[in-house]
C-alpha cells in the first residue's frame, strides 16, 4: 500500500525571530510511519519541525507551516491508498508576518490571527481522496463526542482520540492511550509505548482498508 502520514507540529511565523507552535514532538506520527514501513508498505512522511530521526525506508518531506503541509499533502494524496493525519496543525496563523523583529513598545500587543486550511478536512473534497482516511483528535474534554464530530465532519473512516489533559499520554510523552472511533463502534487501546501502540494501529488500519476495498 501507499501510505501518507502527517506528523509533528507546525510553526506559524510572527516575525523573523518568533513563531506560534504547540507541544507535538512527532513521536506518535513517526512511530506510525515506521510501523507501516516495517510491515512492508511504501510510506511518505510529511512532518513539521521535530528533533527525531526519519525512520528507515520512509520517504520524507519536511514542512514548517500549516500552509506548506496543506500544499505538500494536496500534491501527493490522490495516489495514496491510506492517509493517517497525526500532525498537530495550527488552527490559526498570524494574519501578517512582521518583516522586522517586533519591538517591545506598549503594555500589550494585539496579534491578529486567521484560520488555516483544514488539511484533513480538505482530503475528501478539495483533494479528491477516496482511500482509507484516518484522523487523530487531541482533546481535553468530551473525548469521544468531540472525536465523533471530527469523524463525520471530515469524512474519516476512523478517528484516533487521545485525552491530552492526562499526564503520560498525548503530546511529547513516551506512551499513549487512545480511543478508536469507527462509524459503527468504539475500541479502547490501553496505555502502551507509542511504538507498540503504532503497531496495533497499523494492523487495525490495514484491516479497515481491506474491508473497505472488498465491499
Ligand atoms: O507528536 P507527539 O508529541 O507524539 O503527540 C502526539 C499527538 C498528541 C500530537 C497526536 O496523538 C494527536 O493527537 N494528533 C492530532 C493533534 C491535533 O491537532 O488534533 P486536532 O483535534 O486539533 O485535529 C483533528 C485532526 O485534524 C488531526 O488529524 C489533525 O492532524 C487534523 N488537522 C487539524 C487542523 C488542520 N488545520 N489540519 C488538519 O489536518
Amino acid at each position: 500500500m501507499n501510505v501518507l502520514v502527517t506528523a509533528g507540529p507546525t510553526r506559524e511565523p510572527i516575525d523573523p525571530v518568533r513563531f506560534l507552535t504547540n507541544r507535538s514532538s512527532g513521536k506518535m506520527g513517526y512511530a506510525v510511519a515506521e510501523a507501516f514501513a516495517k510491515a512492508g508498505h511504501t510510506v511518505l512522511l510529511v512532518s513539521g519541525p521535530t528533533s527525531l530521526d526519519v525512520p528507515d525506508y520512509v520517504d520524507f518531506v519536511p514542512v514548517t507551516t500549516a500552509a506548506e503541509m496543506h500544499e505538500v499533502v494536496g500534491h501527493h494524496l490522490k495516489r495514496m491508498d491510506i492517509a493517517v493525519f497525526v500532525a498537530a496543525v495550527a488552527d490559526y496563523t498570524p494574519a501578517k508576518v512582521a518583516p522586522q523583529k517586533i519591538k517591545k513598545e506598549g503594555d500589550s500587543l494585539m496579534l491578529e490571527l486567521v484560520k488555516t486550511k483544514d488539511i484533513l478536512g480538505s482530503a475528501r473534497g478539495e483533494f479528491g481522496f477516496a482511500g482509507t482516511l484516518v484522523g487523530f483528535a487531541a482533546e481535553t474534554e468530551n473525548l469521544e463526542a468531540n472525536a465523533r464530530r471530527k469523524l463525520t465532519g471530515k469524512g474519516c473512516d476512523l478517528v484516533v482520540a487521545n485525552d491530552v489533559s492526562e499526564e503520560g499520554r498525548g503530546f511529547d510523552s513516551h506512551g499513549n492511550e487512545v480511543t478508536l472511533c469507527f462509524p459503527d463502534r468504539t475500541l479502547e487501546l490501553p496505555h502502551a509505548p507509542k511504538s507498540e501502540l503504532a503497531k496495533d494501529l497499523v494492523e487495525t488500519i490495514l484491516d479497515l482498508h481491506l474491508t473497505k476495498i472488498s465491499t
